[in-house]
């Protein structure tokens, strides 16, 4: 038994895994930010220069950088004779100035080693200096087309959130198998840019947009912010409360018709408790019972009291009121909550 509730567990995992991959890929399809210069001509070349100057700049500080770097290094090769100078020249302004170091460093070792042409095994790339697992997993699944994690701060925003899991107590090891777990393997290139852009655009640190977000129907944050809110927004609701009594013979109910101004005007419901007082001794009561109505912009609180009565009493009230058979109810207007107790009874 345990081991068919941790298989179906399993089951209903991967399909919201699945649910994620695919949607991620659909959405960047449609939505994702196309135009951006490392996207739109591919090379493993113009990725790995991209991925570098992303490490730790915004995509719309790199875009310039970028284009003007690939203006005087358009290649591999054309790198390949660049003096530390040149490469530090055109990096000028964009910080972190390691990272064009290291670049010069890696370009060394790429016209040494794999005579100008940038590795394409896990094991060559992470070796390069600057670049660590994530990077190394955006050059394979965006230039190889060789499916690996990646996991930058946005990644681990989106996943953690998309599974509602505290990201804090998470260990880096298990965020690396979300990631992995959750990569689409048919088009790793859609999904590593969608998830990024996601992260960017939608799954924001603060106020994200989950009204547009691909993934939200599934995703066990938004889950939990859209119960909030609704928790929130009835407890906002004004709450009515009423003392009803229901008086009835074995065939008919008597109820009065309701001329008060209120939510249920011209409806007809059982009495006011009040307008009963001088009556009650004649019937016996059967049952009590309280219940609780939503309405769009109020909250019913209904104390009801079921009384029998012998036969069809005549009352003096100031209210509007008939006996009126079980069996033709229908042909009354009632308020739902009052109808269903009535068919109850
Ligand atoms: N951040 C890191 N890599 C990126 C990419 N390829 N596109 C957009 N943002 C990124």
């Amino acid at each position: 038994m345990v081991a068919r509730n941790q298989s179906q567990k399993k089951t209903s995992l991967n399909k919201q895994y699945q649910f994620f991959s695919q949607q991620v890929v659909q959405w960047y399809l449609n939505h994702g930010r196309h135009d951006l210069p490392w996207r739109k001509k591919v090379t493993p070349y113009r990725i790995w220069v991209s991925e570098i100057m992303l490490q730790q700049t915004q995509v719309k500080t790199v875009i310039p950088y970028f284009k003007n770097f690939i203006k005087k290094f358009p290649s591999q090769k054309k790198l390949s004779v660049a003096t530390e100078d040149q490469i530090l020249a055109a990096w000028s302004g964009l910080g972190f100035y390691r990272r064009a170091r290291n670049i010069y460093a890696s370009k060394e070792i790429i016209k040494k080693e794999y005579g100008n042409k940038f590795p394409k095994e896990f094991h060559q790339i992470i070796n390069l200096p600057g670049i660590g697992k994530s990077t190394t997993g955006a050059i394979l699944s965006l230039a190889f087309l060789d499916p690996h994690p990646i996991l930058d701060g946005n990644v681990k925003r989106v996943i953690t959130r998309f599974l509602h899991k505290d990201l804090n107590s998470m260990k880096e090891a298990e965020l690396w198998k979300l990631s992995s777990d959750l990569i689409n393997r048919d088009d790793c290139f859609s999904y590593t840019q969608g998830i990024m852009d996601l992260g960017a655009t939608i799954c924001t640190p603060s106020k994200p947009s989950c009204s547009i977000c691909p993934v939200s129907s599934q995703c066990l944050s938004a889950f939990k912010v859209r119960s909030l809110k609704k928790n929130k927004s009835a407890s906002k609701k004004k709450v009515i409360s009423m003392n009803l009594s229901l008086i009835q013979t074995k065939k008919s109910l008597l109820l009065a018709k309701n001329e008060d101004e209120s939510i249920w005007k011209n409806l007809w419901l059982p009495f006011e408790s009040v307008s009963l007082e001088n009556y009650v001794q004649d019937f016996q009561l059967i049952a009590t019972q309280n219940i609780k109505h939503e309405l769009t912009h109020r909250r019913l609180n209904i104390n009801l009291s079921t009384y029998m009565s012998s036969k069809e009493s005549k009352i003096q009230t100031n209210q509007q009121y008939k006996w009126i058979k079980k069996d033709r109810i229908d042909e009354y207007g009632l308020p739902k909550p009052i109808t269903k107790v009535i068919k109850e009874l």
